[in-house]
């Protein structure tokens, strides 16, 4: 049932409370996509009009079935952190208190990385679902942190019925997080590809003490995680639930007696068919290996020889040569470039992916 909700269940599940306060009016929200498609489902219901602050290096896919669903998306810039004006939370609260002041009817800002309702929703629903689906025997629990609303709320509610549960981070490479739970401090915020997790700040929803320990993994290692697992297990999911997996892994390889771990499959690969599950944009993100030639052929993104590029020749018509360069990019086109694809990234049993970092998202 998951599957065919456009929403997904770790954010759908943190809407419904925050909502009961709402009482009528606009709602505002700053997020990377899935909550914002939560509450879209709930206010369309509901009859609130909705108007979410997206950073503009989420997927198309994402930002499309927002708008689909009846919501305003402001997109924002990716680049700046908080504190900045155009920093997407802050701009969302901004927003919400200048639409209240400009019209008089009122206007809630979610907040879902300081709202208890995130963390409550996960404490009375995830958590429990976990811990009745896998008969009370829970040794680790590894997942991501966007707002922290799963990791402290699940992470509660496995902790009330066994201390001893490990709570594991998987952390985006260039998060502040990992370093802060690894050494208890950190460097300025980079940036990252994955969509869902990583901060430059601590939620306050989230105690990071709780973290048993943390993963840094990179953009592609979670990216060729999530190819794999849907080439391996039929599973299409999105990038922050292959970064989980990757640690999660990663966790496993080093336990020396048998544990039951448990990780969260986020949201659906679908949303990113035009990112981690397209060729060229893994070979433009710098995301697939390739062999060095040391000349200006390292340079080249999508390559003539490697049928990577769109072309035209004199004999095709204008029509089909506009069709031919408005179907670029379709994810895994050809068997060969699939082929090619899963063959670049390796095997994540045999050395978890890639480990080269992209540039700037
Ligand atoms: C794709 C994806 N993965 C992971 C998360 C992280 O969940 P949380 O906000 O509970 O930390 C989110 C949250 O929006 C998400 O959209």
């Amino acid at each position: 049932m998951h599957s065919s909700s456009p929403t997904h269940p770790c954010c759908l599940r943190s809407v419904p409370l925050p909502l009961a306060s709402a009482a009528g009016g606009r709602i505002f929200e700053a997020t990377a996509g899935n909550t914002g498609l939560a509450l879209a489902l709930v206010a369309a219901r509901r009859g609130y009009r909705l108007t979410v602050v997206v950073p503009d290096k989420m997927s198309d896919e994402k930002i499309a079935s927002l708008r689909s669903m009846g919501a305003e998306v402001v997109l924002t810039r990716s680049d700046v952190g908080k504190g900045h004006p155009e920093y997407y939370q802050d701009l969302a609260e901004r927003l919400a208190r200048e639409a209240q002041e400009e019209t008089g009817e009122p206007a809630v800002f979610i907040n879902q990385f300081a709202n208890p309702a995130n963390p409550a929703a996960h404490f009375e629903g995830t958590g429990p679902e976990i811990w009745q689906q896998m008969g009370g025997r829970v040794d680790a629990f590894v997942a991501g942190v966007g707002s922290g609303g799963t990791l402290a709320g699940v992470g509660a509610f496995l902790r009330a019925r066994n201390p001893a549960v490990e709570l594991v981070l998987a952390d985006p490479d260039g998060s502040i997080l990992a370093p802060l739970v690894k050494s208890g401090s950190c460097g300025a915020a980079g940036s990252w590809l994955v969509e869902g997790i990583g901060e430059d700040f601590v939620p306050s929803n989230l105690d990071l003490k709780i973290v048993s320990s943390a993963y840094t993994v990179s953009d592609a290692e979670a990216f060729a995680a999530a190819r794999q697992l849907l080439l391996l297990e039929g599973v299409l999911a999105g990038g922050s639930a292959g970064a989980l997996l990757a640690a999660a892994l990663r966790y496993c390889r080093e336990q020396t007696a048998p544990k039951r771990v448990v990780t969260i499959v986020c949201d659906a690969g679908s949303r990113y068919l035009s990112k981690q599950f397209n060729d060229h944009w893994m070979a433009e993100n710098g995301l697939v290996p390739r062999a060095k030639t040391g000349d200006v052929r390292d340079l080249i993104a999508r390559r003539h020889l490697e049928g990577e590029d769109i072309w035209a020749n004199p004999e095709l018509p204008v029509d089909q040569a506009i069709r031919r360069e408005q179907g670029r990019g379709t994810a895994l086109k050809t068997p060969s470039a699939r082929e090619k694809a899963a063959t670049a990234l390796g095997s994540w049993a045999g050395r978890g992916g890639a480990q080269t970092r992209p540039p700037r998202a």
